[in-house]
């Protein structure tokens, strides 16, 4: 091999090994670990139990959890030798936003149970490995704080319809304002899925103001809960029992409200924000006549996250939505539902390869973002696994979880011969003949 050529093969797989071997020489190990299965445990140790039931939990009996991760074992991939690949171009366009690789992170709510100010360290993560980051509508930071966090890199924003159209198109409107690239509209949370890890503990994060911050900092959702307030005023009040849990509870929503602690403890805002919130912050009516509104009421591309039927892939296709997120909201919703691979395969076979398609719930490592696109995803969510390098090590867990996941997917491409993003298709998976 020339040397131009050996300097040519190395990408971020090489770069990142040799940050963590040279750290290693020194005596330094990665913060956070390099296998998912290690990276699950340190962050679950990290984690109090409320936060682990709510970020690692699923619906039901948690079959579709196991169902996304099974559907990857069933495919193997099929590595081509002596392909003389040495450069390798990860990046491509999804959606009018440039990726410097196939992997966004996915819109993750009530990050604060990890770590304080979530979301801000998630932004933050996001922006220096260049990562595009959709903020979630349930995050624990104003969009435009970490708008703020992120300078000019990458963000979308991800609406859950309210049952009040105004809080929608204010959603809508600050988006925009905050320079967020896309809109993604999550249709398959309409309503909370049936969680035991959390029904089990009682525990809403919501109820105590955690996952409320681009509620309580949205003007026409203040309305809202003024107009709330002084409804009250005219009615006998309700006294609630007062509990430990109550008055922790109450603490909880206090600490979580924005402005001033004392403040908070002696106005009824934080708690009337919290019932409002649980009252209007999704419509379980959405329809597919409410989505054909989008068009007129912004200007940003449209994407619908949650599809796993290839009626409703193709319904939202001839709507004319700029992309769709093959999605089973990693396991939360509905129980014993389709995995998202699975369902991707379906959806790109009913659309054909011309809709832009994105995938979650199951992507663990870069050989898993491999598969994906093998299987027809323009690119992949990461979820579950940067919430957990937030909870071992703050922003810079999020920064390493992000970067291992390139650097094993730059591996898989070169130790398979794959050239490109567009180069990955069918060729190099085949179903697993050990599974
Ligand atoms: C703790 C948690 C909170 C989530 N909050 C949201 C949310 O606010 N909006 C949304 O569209 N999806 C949300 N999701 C779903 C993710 O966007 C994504 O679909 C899911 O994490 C993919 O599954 P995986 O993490 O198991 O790969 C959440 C997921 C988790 C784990």
């Amino acid at each position: 091999m020339t040397e131009t050529a050996a300097s040519a093969a190395v990408g971020p797989g090489r770069d990142r090994q040799g940050v963590v071997y040279r750290d290693g020489a020194l005596g330094r190990r990665p913060a956070v670990p390099t296998a998912f299965g290690d990276l699950e445990r340190a962050a679950q140790r990290a984690s109090s139990k409320r936060a682990w039931a709510y970020v690692a939990g699923g619906a039901g009996e948690g079959r579709t959890m196991c169902n996304n991760r099974r559907a990857f074992d069933r495919w193997a991939i099929v590595p081509r030798m002596a392909h003389g690949v040495t450069e390798r171009d990860l990046s491509s366009t999804v959606v009018n936003t440039s990726l410097s690789s196939p992997l966004l992170l996915a819109p993750v709510g009530a990050g604060a149970l990890m770590a304080p100010d979530s979301d801000l360290a998630i932004a933050s993560a996001a922006a220096a490995t260049g990562t595009p980051y959709i903020f979630s509508n349930q995050g624990c930071n104003p969009m435009e704080d970490c708008a703020a966090a992120m300078g000019s890199a990458s963000r979308w924003f991800q609406l859950y319809w309210s049952s009040d159209e105004e809080l929608v198109d204010s959603l809508l409107h600050r988006a925009e304002a905050i320079g967020s690239e896309a809109v993604v509209v999550t249709l398959d949370t309409t309503m909370l899925g049936w969680r035991p890890q959390d029904l089990n503990l009682g525990s809403l994060p919501f109820a105590r103001g955690e996952g409320i911050a681009q509620y309580t900092s949205d003007p026409r959702f203040r309305d809202i809960v003024r107009q709330r307030i002084d409804a009250a005023r005219e009615m006998v009040a309700e006294r609630p029992d007062i509990t430990l849990g109550a008055i922790r509870t109450l603490m909880a929503m206090t600490r979580n409200h924005p402005g001033s602690f004392l403040d908070n403890l002696r106005s009824p805002v934080p708690r009337a924000a919290a019932e409002t919130f649980l009252d209007i912050y999704s419509n379980p009516g959405l329809s597919w006549e409410h989505l054909a509104t989008l068009r007129d009421r912004t200007r940003l591309p449209i994407v619908l996250k949650g599809i796993l039927h290839p009626d409703d892939a193709r319904r939202a296709v001839d709507l004319g939505v700029d992309a769709v997120v093959v999605s089973n909201h990693g396991g939360r919703q509905l129980d014993g539902s389709i995995a998202s691979l699975d369902a991707l395969l379906e959806i790109r076979a009913a659309i054909g390869r011309e809709p832009t398609l994105l995938l979650d719930s199951g992507i663990r490592s870069g050989t898993d973002l491999f598969v994906a696109l093998a299987l027809g995803a323009d690119a992949v969510l990461l979820g579950r696994p940067y919430m957990y390098g937030l909870a071992v090590a703050g922003q810079r867990g999020v920064e390493e979880v992000i970067r291992n996941v390139i650097a094993e997917f730059d591996l898989t491409m070169a130790l398979t011969g794959a050239r490109s993003i567009a180069d990955i298709d069918e060729r190099f998976v085949r179903p697993n003949p050990s599974f």
